[in-house]
């Protein structure tokens, strides 16, 4: 299965929350149990039909390209000594999609950051896929979103509801409902709102379907929250076209692992590990006589 839609994944970030571990390496590279976070946003694109994939790069780039690349001198070590596990995990990366690169230059926010892509995208709709977010494969949620944004020609974006408390994090949308369950319309959009101005607790989450469209809007979108040029500011214009087709939120119910500061990023990766067949039987025992103690 391959569709005529692009992902773009910005990882041009400076990573500041993880210092030290983000001086020299982009942060979408830190591991998830043992696979670089960024890895498992490309295999969510790739199991939804997407190959052709383009990382937006800041000045680190040497480490995320190298992990989508081969390493002949590694897996010739491993084939020679018979480990065909070690060399099929290696290879994983490599033989996954279609990844091209850009940088970004100047860091001047996540709408710059997708404005990058114009040359690369050209007239196809893509996928914009934030590292920060890992969606569980148990979940598939832009299978979902492919297909509103097929019928309905307009730009979806996913959303999930979080406590109040936390929508100053994240763009938050103002909606009402369509026909179809968990699929809104999005009639505004803030960024990172202050409790009290909050149009909801319905949260943006790091996965949208956009047409190319955006990029003539994001041309002259002006800096907003933070000095940025914000996405949410360009999508927000969209919306409150009378004339437009539109913008559709697809409300996620599943689950989701944050990865954008420290505490939920190793919440995220005890998640995923006491899930998995080959550590959770020796970490759950461990990790309840471990919190017993606390
Ligand atoms: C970005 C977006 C924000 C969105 C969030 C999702 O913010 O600007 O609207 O809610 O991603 O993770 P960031 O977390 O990069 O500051």
């Amino acid at each position: 299965m391959s569709r005529n839609i692009k992902a773009v994944i910005p990882a041009a970030g400076l990573g500041t929350r993880f210092l030290p571990a983000t001086k020299a390496m982009p942060k979408e590279m830190l591991p998830v149990v043992d696979k670089p976070a960024i890895q498992y946003v490309v295999e969510e694109a790739t199991a939804a039909g997407i190959d052709d994939i383009l990382i937006i790069i800041g000045r680190n780039k040497h480490n995320l390209a190298n992990h989508f690349d081969s390493v002949p001198e590694l897996e010739d070590n491993l084939r020679n000594k018979g480990d065909q596990g070690r060399l099929a995990r290696v290879q994983e990366s490599t033989e996954l999609a279609d990844i091209h690169y850009v940088r970004q230059g100047e860091p001047r926010g996540l709408g710059h950051a997708v404005l990058r892509a114009r040359a690369h995208v050209g007239d196809s709709s893509f996928a914009v896929m934030l590292g920060d977010d890992l969606i569980d494969e148990r979940d598939p949620l832009l299978e979902t979103m492919i297909a509103e944004h097929e019928k309905r020609a307009a730009i979806v974006i996913a959303l999930m509801e979080v406590d109040p408390d936390h929508i100053h994090l994240y763009g938050a949308a103002a909606v009402e409902p369509t026909d179809t369950p968990d699929v809104v319309r999005i009639t505004g959009l803030v960024e990172k709102p202050a409790v009290e101005d909050a149009p909801s607790n319905l949260a943006v989450i790091g996965r949208y379907l956009l047409s190319p469209a955006v990029f003539d809007i994001l041309e002259r979108t002006e800096p907003g929250k933070g000095g940025e040029i914000q996405l949410t500011d360009a999508l927000q214009e969209l919306a409150a076209d009378p004339e437009g087709p539109g913008v559709y939120g697809v409300v996620f119910r599943g689950r989701r692992y944050d990865t954008g500061d420290r505490v939920d990023y190793i919440k995220a990766i005890m998640q995923l590990a006491v899930d998995r067949e080959d550590l959770g039987p020796e970490l759950r025992p461990w990790l309840k006589e471990f919190a017993a103690d606390l």
